[in-house]
């Protein structure tokens, strides 16, 4: 299975204090010796993390594919266009949110997807749309021709953290905790089955799956076992780790648990 590194978080600890290190340059050395498949980068309109001069310098550098992650907004798909990355995801962004909180409108956005994907595509940019697990975002993904979708695993993650972290064995015996628990593991299954169903299913219509956010060393092998998924785009979880193991080691480690 491959593995996309997203090192966008790298960025996130340098933007902290606007110095100039930790540099996502560094990366993509380690990256490429420790067994990556892509290097992940999400330009933000606001520009919190990655900045332009990141993205342009990554970009020409990167001896892996790149794969940049921005909003549909025309000055975004500009600049991509412009850089010209392997790929771009198109992703969803809300000025608010720490993260990618869910997946693209893509049903209620169809105008503005359609013109964007057609300037990428004419850049010949191969395009993903990051979506939530629905079919009709799967539908609405096929219709609009594109190459590449990616689910959005938060749901998934924060079903898993609240089964197996939130809820601790000390608990076991509290009747109401083992209740909740059941339920946790029922909804957790359901969206595991989701997830196996739709990528089947996108598969079948045409379209490469990739899967992302939230996933980490405890998490990531249940996803890792529906095989219609070729891709898995990792970063914060990776670069947490990096800070104990080094980056190479925790992409190494990661990499380890994506083998089929
Ligand atoms: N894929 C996409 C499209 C994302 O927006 C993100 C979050 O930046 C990721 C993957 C990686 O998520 P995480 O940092 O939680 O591993």
């Amino acid at each position: 299975m491959l593995l996309g590194v997203n090192i966008d978080h790298i960025t996130v600890l340098r933007e902290a204090r606007k110095v100039a290190d930790p540099d996502p340059l560094d990366a993509l050395g380690i990256c490429k010796r420790a067994g990556a498949d892509q290097i992940t980068i999400h330009l933000r309109e606001d520009r919190r993390h990655i900045q332009d001069a990141d993205a342009i310098n990554i970009i020409e550098l990167s001896s892996l594919p790149v794969n940049l992650e921005c909003a549909i907004a025309s000055e975004m798909i500009d600049i991509a266009c412009k850089l010209k990355p392997h790929r771009v995801t198109l992703v969803p962004e809300k000025r608010e949110e720490v993260t990618t909180e869910g997946g693209l409108a893509v049903s209620g956005e169809q105008p503005k997807l359609k013109d964007a994907i057609r300037r990428l595509q004419k850049a010949e940019i191969e395009v993903s749309l990051f979506i939530d697990p629905t079919l009709e975002a799967v539908k609405c993904s096929e219709n609009l021709g594109v190459e590449w979708i990616e689910f959005h695993t938060g749901k998934y993650a924060n079903i898993y953290a609240m089964l197996y972290t939130n809820l601790s064995k000390t608990h076991h015996s509290i009747p109401e905790l083992e209740l909740s628990r059941k339920i946790l593991k029922q909804m957790l299954d359901d969206e595991l089955r989701n997830l196996r169903l739709l990528s089947c299913d996108a598969m079948e219509r045409g379209l490469r799956v990739a899967a992302g956010h939230g996933l980490n060393m405890q998490n990531v092998q249940d996803i890792v076992e529906i095989e219609t998924i070729e891709e898995l785009n990792i970063g914060q979880s990776i670069i947490a780790r990096s800070v104990f193991t080094g980056l190479e080691q925790a992409i190494l480690d990661m990499k380890a648990k994506l083998i089929r």
